[in-house]
């Protein structure tokens, strides 16, 4: 058998790619060495995460808001095993979506782990497939602790933690990043008592400082709480409730947490496993992931690598452009990403997201800029809503006005980024998010307003 193009992995990268690839009249397969396509991200990441992010917190404003409103029901009652069907027929949507996409675009797809065993060649199940290009999109894995084994039933990756069938009495996070606090705040809200250790002295490293100072204090308000400055040596798992030993990140005396359930979230790690990489004279660069150039290509002529496996977040939007691109530039398009207007998202109650550079990367490159901030507080939906936590923050070129990077924590703050990253997309200012007309009543406003902020003059404020 012979492809234009063979994809091996069919993650938010990979079956993007080849879908892509498959338009452009490209002779397309896909290895994928699961039981079902969509790769982490469908599967264990990114749709069962937010199906339970949906679920719990329609419980949480059940059991704490609908009175105020004036809705009287009686005190929610859990069934974790419904929520967790829920979860799992969302998940089953999805992935039976890329099945029939495939069928749809007439992509061959071969079920096994591929190994690259030569130019153009890769063996799978015994087979040899035969391709012009090779796209690798094999996606990441979870970080493990030395010394710490995650069995994914008391100690967790997430996993484990998305598929808990009980609630733990007390959860144990270790790591304040977006698994953490994501997972984490799904079993607050469903009755867990959440502690999070986290190695450095803030939470959420990479966001905006301001942004994850106030996004922390949030939280505690909702009851997780935070050992910051501390990490996870061990975990002693022999009685009935595990021992984690915790010890400031400096080194020092530990002290011993009790909890039901660790959950490990220290990251994510590239997974080149069984690809036969090596053989195939494929470079890794010093962090695991595959050497690409500005074009996907690797070391080796006719081998990509997008998604997860390269350099970048590692966020499934950021794979799926790449996926597009490299598709297009293999069929002698003209395919491209901007790496500069990259949305990122947390997806708790508020939300944060943000879009461009934060504010200390803009001092420490040494670029002036101005600050436009607008609270929700401020904003008549929010006011009317009764959810005014949060702000929206612009920070935009000194002299130019070019918009650098946007910060929003807040409800629905996933969708709003989308106005601020085209507006990026687009070179625009703040000017001209100021001058575009936004629907009232709508959280947006206060987007426009941040941008009004700029120059000193929000309205509302
Ligand atoms: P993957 O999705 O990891 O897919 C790689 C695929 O390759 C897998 O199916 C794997 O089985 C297959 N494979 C590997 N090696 C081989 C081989 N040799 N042969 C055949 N097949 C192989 N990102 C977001 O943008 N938004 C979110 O809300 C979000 N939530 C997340 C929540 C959790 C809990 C986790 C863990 C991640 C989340 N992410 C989120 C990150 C997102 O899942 C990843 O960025 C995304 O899945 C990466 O896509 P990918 O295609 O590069 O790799
Ligand atoms: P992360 O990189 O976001 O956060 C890991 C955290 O663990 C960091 O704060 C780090 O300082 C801390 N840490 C590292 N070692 C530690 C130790 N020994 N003890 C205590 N803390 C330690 O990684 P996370 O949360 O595991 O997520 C992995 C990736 O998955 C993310 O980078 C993100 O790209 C993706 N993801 C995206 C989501 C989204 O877009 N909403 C949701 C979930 C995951």
């Amino acid at each position: 058998m012979s492809y234009d193009l063979v994809v091996i992995g069919s993650g938010p990268a990979g079956y993007v790619c080849a879908i892509r690839g498959a338009q452009l009249g490209l002779k397309t397969a896909v290895i994928e060495k699961d039981k079902t396509f969509g790769g982490t991200c469908l599967n264990v990441g990114c749709i069962p995460s937010k199906a339970l992010l949906h679920a719990s917190h329609l419980f949480e404003e059940a059991a704490h808001d609908f009175a105020g409103m004036g809705i009287g029901v009686s005190k929610p009652k859990l069934d974790l095993k419904q929520m967790q069907s829920f979860k799992q027929e969302g998940v089953d949507g999805n992935v039976k979506g890329v099945d029939f996409l495939f069928k749809k675009n007439k992509i061959d797809t071969f079920k096994g782990t591929g190994k690259i065993t030569g130019p153009g060649k890769i063996e799978v199940g015994g087979k040899i497939v035969e391709a012009k290009n090779i796209v690798i999109a094999t996606g990441s894995d979870v970080t493990r602790l030395k010394g710490i084994e995650i069995d994914e039933k008391r100690v967790v990756s997430s996993t484990g933690a998305l598929a808990l069938d009980k609630v733990p009495a007390k959860l144990l996070v270790v790591g304040a990043g977006v698994i953490g606090l994501e997972l984490g705040s799904v079993w607050r809200r469903l009755g867990a008592e959440v502690q999070v250790v986290e190695f450095l002295d803030r939470i959420l490293p990479g966001m905006d400082g301001e942004v994850a100072k106030q996004f922390q204090r949030i939280l505690e308000k909702q009851g997780m709480t935070f050992k910051l400055g501390s990490k996870v040596t061990a975990v002693d798992t022999k009685g009935k409730t595990l021992k984690a030993s915790v010890e400031p990140a400096a080194g020092g005396k530990a002290e011993t947490v009790e909890a039901d359930v660790v959950l490990v979230a220290v990251g994510r790690v590239p997974f080149t496993q069984g690809l036969g990489l090596k053989e195939a004279g494929v470079e890794l660069d010093e962090r695991g992931r595959v050497k690409i150039d500005d074009h996907f290509q690797t070391n080796v002529k006719g081998i990509f690598a997008i998604g997860d496996v390269v350099r970048g977040a590692m966020l499934a939007h950021k794979g799926e452009d790449e996926g597009i691109a490299v598709a297009e530039l293999i069929a002698g398009k003209a395919g491209h990403v901007n790496y500069d207007a990259i949305p990122n998202v947390i997806y708790t109650y508020p939300e944060v997201a943000s879009v461009g550079k934060t504010e200390e990367e803009l001092k420490q490159a040494n670029i002036a800029y101005k600050v436009g901030k607008f609270p929700f507080t401020a904003n008549g939906r929010a006011k009317v809503n009764k959810t005014t936590e949060g702000f929206v923050k612009i920070l935009s070129d000194d002299k130019t006005d070019k918009v650098l990077g946007v910060h929003i924590v807040g409800p629905d703050a996933g969708t709003m980024i989308t106005e601020a990253t085209i507006t990026m997309e687009f070179s625009g200012s703040a000017e001209d998010i100021a001058r575009t007309c936004h629907p009232h009543p709508t959280l947006s406003e206060a987007v426009k307003e941040a941008a009004l902020g700029v120059d000193k003059r929000a309205i509302h404020m």
